[in-house]
């Protein structure tokens, strides 16, 4: 098989990632299944995906035409057999619950042709997993897209213990083909390349903070001025969600019981308040104000 063969595309799972996964390959010319298990998510895809394509219409980045074009590209399903049926590629963008995955990948084991390659969108979940629930563990890889797809450029594909050298090389060019640049990670290790390289960042600047040695906007401040970091550490958390750092925190440090993996104090304060960020207007910073202004820690 090469990336010439690859034709139609299925992306199971129409959330944040999903549905803009779908559009982005829609827009490079590729007929895409988008199949979810909820009819009012692929309601919540198709408006969101019209949102952002029209947008770019009123700025004169893309024609009426291309946009309608790319829209009717897009195919909503319930069904997993009819999205993956004729696929040549699946993207699979579900929740990120292991059982659930497994469950979906022995279904598309069955459903898709041979020939096809079934890729993970899974932000940490590494492919073997989720191959050994089918019988075609060469043609199983992770494809790791970042939020959100229609703008973020970069792709983690990542090799997994039985994965082909074929099927990294066509998952790498796929992304290419769509307007992404791949990078390979040659052996699975869990959060891939840019998730471990944020932790640590976040951990040193957990560390700084919690040892009274700077607050959280000259923390950031340092970042951004010093390391040309568009956002600082804390930014960059309000961004993604406070409840997303603090959540995946909580579980490590219940896996491990090592106090340093706790979730800090300042982001567990937060969070209880339910202020996650710019989702709720506010987190580390209140966004009700320009320039947005440093929260109190209590
Ligand atoms: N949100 C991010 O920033 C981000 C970034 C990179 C990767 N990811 C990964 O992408 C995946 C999806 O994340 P998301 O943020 O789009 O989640 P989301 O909650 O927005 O969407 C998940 C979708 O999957 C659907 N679903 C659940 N079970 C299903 C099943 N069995 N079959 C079909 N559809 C099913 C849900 O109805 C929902 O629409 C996760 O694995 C996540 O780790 C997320």
């Amino acid at each position: 098989m090469t990336l010439e063969d690859v034709r139609r595309i299925a992306v199971i799972g129409a959330g944040q990632m999903g549905s803009q996964i779908a559009m982005q390959a829609a827009l490079h010319g590729y007929e895409v299944a988008l199949q979810d298990i909820s009819a009012a998510q692929l309601e919540k895809a198709t408006a969101g995906n019209r949102t952002q394509l029209d947008r770019r219409v009123a700025k004169g980045k893309l024609a009426a035409e291309e946009r309608d074009a790319a829209l009717a590209r897009v195919h909503p399903t319930h069904s997993l057999e009819q999205a993956a049926g004729p696929a040549d590629f699946v993207i699979e963008a579900v929740v990120e619950r292991l059982e659930e995955k497994k469950q979906v990948f022995a279904q598309l084991d069955l459903a898709a042709a041979r020939h096809a390659i079934l890729a993970t969108n899974s932000s940490y979940i590494g492919n073997t997993q989720l191959a050994a629930a089918t019988s075609r563990p060469e043609k199983v890889v992770n494809m790791h897209f970042f939020f959100p797809p229609l703008v973020m450029r970069l792709v983690e594909v990542v090799k997994g213990e039985k994965t082909s050298e074929e099927t990294v090389a066509i998952t790498a060019g796929l992304a290419r083909a769509i307007g992404r640049e791949p990078v390979v990670l040659c052996k699975e290790l869990p959060g891939f390349l840019v998730n471990r390289i944020l932790r640590a960042i976040q951990g040193e600047a957990y560390f700084l903070l919690e040892n009274g040695v700077a607050s959280f906007a000259d923390i950031d401040k340092a970042a951004e001025l010093g390391l040309n970091f568009p956002l600082g550490p804390f930014k960059l958390a309000d961004f993604s969600g406070l409840d997303i750092g603090y959540y995946s925190r909580l579980d490590r440090y219940q896996e491990t019981q090592n106090p340093a993996d706790a979730p800090p104090r300042a982001l567990q304060v937060r969070v209880e308040r339910g202020d996650l960020g710019r989702k709720t207007g506010k987190g580390f910073y209140d966004y009700s104000t320009d320039p947005p202004a440093p929260t109190e820690d209590t």
